[in-house]
């Protein structure tokens, strides 16, 4: 049986769809259910439903075989999975983003809230800035506006949220999209059933689009 952790949310919601386009995996997630496994015998899969920071826990300890999840977590992760494929969708920016300033330049800053603790730190460790990291579990975009920072690191999509509470980019940290991840020992156990997987998947990506990869992630 092949174990899969999809990430709930929205890359859920685009791989239900993706899912949809191939042959052989169709149908086998229902997200109108509250269910959170789904399981094909004679396909010999099961897909779980699971919090997006908990895949790569999943997927190291081999309960899991595969996840799909954004890059932003597993930039985050210290678990040792292996990516293999760049889904090239749910697509967004992991920013560094703060008060609109009238010259529109990007201010000192020395307070940075984020749920990205580990990335924000290797941001600013790169540009050799001392900063505060407050790790934060959610609305963000709060922090600056009542003074608990400076700053925010976070994922933009539409930019909507940071342009409702009069805020700004100052700064690209990097792009991300949903990404496959495997266990390492599944990968060679199991290795023809994640690759028909990982085919089937690639295969309906808009325009071919997706990218094989081989980069081990985590600590
Ligand atoms: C994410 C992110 C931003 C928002 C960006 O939050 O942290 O707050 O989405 O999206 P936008 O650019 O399309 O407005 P999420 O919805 O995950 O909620 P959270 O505040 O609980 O992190």
């Amino acid at each position: 049986m092949l174990k899969i952790a999809v990430a709930k949310g929205r890359i859920a919601e685009k791989v239900s769809e993706l899912l949809l386009d191939t042959r052989e995996y169709r149908n086998i997630i229902n997200l109108k259910s509250r269910k959170l496994v789904f399981t094909d015998k004679d396909m010999e899969v099961e897909f779980f439903l699971v919090k997006p920071s908990d895949v790569p826990v999943y997927v190291g300890s081999g309960a899991a075989d595969v996840g799909i999840v954004g890059k932003d977590v597993l930039m985050e992760t210290q678990n040792q999975v292996y990516e293999i494929l760049d889904l090239k969708t749910c697509g967004c920016r992991m920013v560094l983003a703060g008060p609109a300033e009238k010259n529109q330049v990007r201010p000192i800053v020395r307070k940075i809230a984020t749920k990205y603790p580990k990335i924000a730190a290797e941001y600013f460790n790169r540009k050799s800035e001392s900063v505060e990291i407050i790790k934060l579990d959610g609305s963000i975009e709060l922090a600056p506006i009542v003074g608990l920072s400076d700053a925010i690191v976070d994922i933009v999509e539409s930019g909507r949220t940071l342009k409702e509470n009069g805020l700004i980019v100052y700064e690209d940290i990097c792009d991300i999209t949903a990404r496959m991840v495997v266990n390492k020992v599944s990968y060679k156990l199991k290795n023809k059933s994640i690759n028909n997987f990982v085919t089937a998947v690639s295969t309906t990506i808009e325009g071919g689009e997706a990218l094989a990869q081989n980069s081990v992630m985590g600590g």
